[in-house]
């Protein structure tokens, strides 16, 4: 895709990533995402956030064509994650003289990186950088979600360069803005972006994003994602939502098993979850399901029923991955229920019942763990603990 006009001598110069399979290593990448970079062609030219070093030829390219022989003045780093740091150094090499603009912990980074370079100019909270007809002005954002992130807004289009803040994953198939794509994909993959890498730092999000308040904002131009300019208040308002910890009412059952006894329990489960009226249930194989989308379900409903079979006397090991990753994350407002199986040692029920107590969520009692097979009995207190959990949502 070529450059694209956001405003008068405003442009996006992202680029696609249709081919990492994993993001981080970690976050499967089933449609791709986009490194979203930003040019200001004012009476001095900056740009804003370069892209993944895997793709700094087509980013270069795109720039030289956009600049038709012009140098750029600035490079603003409004995040050094190497996903969008990482054609830097291209850069410099290409333009010697330009001057980089980040906070004192984006030199720090940039240093550790990158190497050492002469021309930088470092930024504090509010201030403002004149490139001729627009004004950029600088806000602090640390850990959304690295200490060094910061915003860039632009004063006179009222545009705000957010960093990955409002981003989500998959690639910008020929339309860059909110009202030329499918927004109900773009929505959940921005759900995904964040409780998967932003959330755990929900209450620096929220302090950044309420200091936005003061400010207009017309468009907001993340580093992942689409550009919004005909509804930024709704990616604002999700983002107030998910870093509140607001959740909706639903269930979210997710059971690991080996030889199908635990996944009886679960369904008996999600009959009981039915049965108390919740219409949205999702069960998840842990086995199956990438614990990318897990978390993303997770973040959104507050009902949350975990099951595992034992093994090797601790719980089914993708659970713990889960478990792990919540008890780092350790978000808020859910309801929880627990059940699990075992066939001679036991360990995953009461592996889960030290995760309930690590991450402080209401938890329905009893616990149901079953030996062998499960009987009747135990299907109808499935039922039950289902239909419990569903009525207090
Ligand atoms: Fe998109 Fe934190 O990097």
């Amino acid at each position: 895709m070529k450059h694209r006009e956001i405003h008068k001598n405003i442009y996006w110069i992202g680029v696609n990533d249709r081919e990492t399979y994993l993001f981080e290593s970690l976050w499967p990448l089933p449609q791709g995402v986009a490194y979203n970079s930003y040019a200001i062609t004012d009476k001095k030219v900056a740009i804003i956030d370069t892209v993944k070093g895997s793709y700094d030829s087509q980013f270069i390219e795109k720039l030289k064509e956009l600049l038709n022989g012009r140098k750029p003045d600035y490079l603003i780093i409004n995040h050094m994650e190497p996903d969008h740091s990482g054609s830097i150094k291209i850069l410099i090499e290409i333009y010697p003289n330009i001057t980089i603009v980040g906070n004192q912990k984006t030199i720090e980074f940039l240093n550790g990186f990158y190497g050492e370079f002469k021309n930088t100019l470092v930024v504090k909270e509010k201030d403002v950088l004149n490139l001729g007809e627009y004004e950029l002005e600088f806000y602090l954002t640390p850990m959304v979600h690295w200490p060094e992130t910061m915003m860039t807004y632009e004063k006179k289009t009222k545009t705000l360069f957010s960093g990955d803040a409002f981003g989500g994953f998959g690639t910008l198939d020929g339309g860059i803005f909110d009202d030329e794509v499918n927004t109900e994909f773009y929505e959940y993959e921005t759900l995904r972006y964040y409780s998967n890498i932003v959330g755990k730092y929900a209450v620096m999000v929220n302090a950044a994003v309420s200091r936005l308040k003061d400010i207009e904002i017309k468009t907001i131009c993340a580093t992942h994602g689409p550009i919004y300019r005909k509804n930024p208040e709704k990616i604002i308002n999700d983002y107030i939502n998910w870093s509140n910890y607001k959740t909706e009412r639903g269930v979210v059952i997710v059971y690991g098993s080996m030889y199908g006894n635990t996944k009886k329990m679960a369904e008996a489960i999600s009959e009981g979850v039915k049965e108390a009226g919740i219409k949205d249930v999702i069960i998840h194989d842990i086995s199956k399901s990438n614990l990318s989308y897990i978390i993303a379900d997770i973040w959104k409903y507050n009902g949350v029923i975990l099951g595992s079979c034992a093994y090797n006397q601790k719980i089914f090991p993708p659970m713990e991955h889960l478990l792990s990753f919540y008890e780092n994350a350790k978000p808020k407002n859910h309801i929880l229920g627990i059940f699990g199986s075992y066939s001679w040692s036991g360990g995953a029920v009461s592996r889960l019942k030290e995760f309930a107590k690590n991450i402080g969520w209401q938890v329905i009692e009893p616990e149901i763990e079953v030996k062998h097979a499960p009987k009747q009995q135990d299907l109808e207190n499935c039922f039950k603990l289902g239909k419990e959990l569903g009525a207090r949502l």
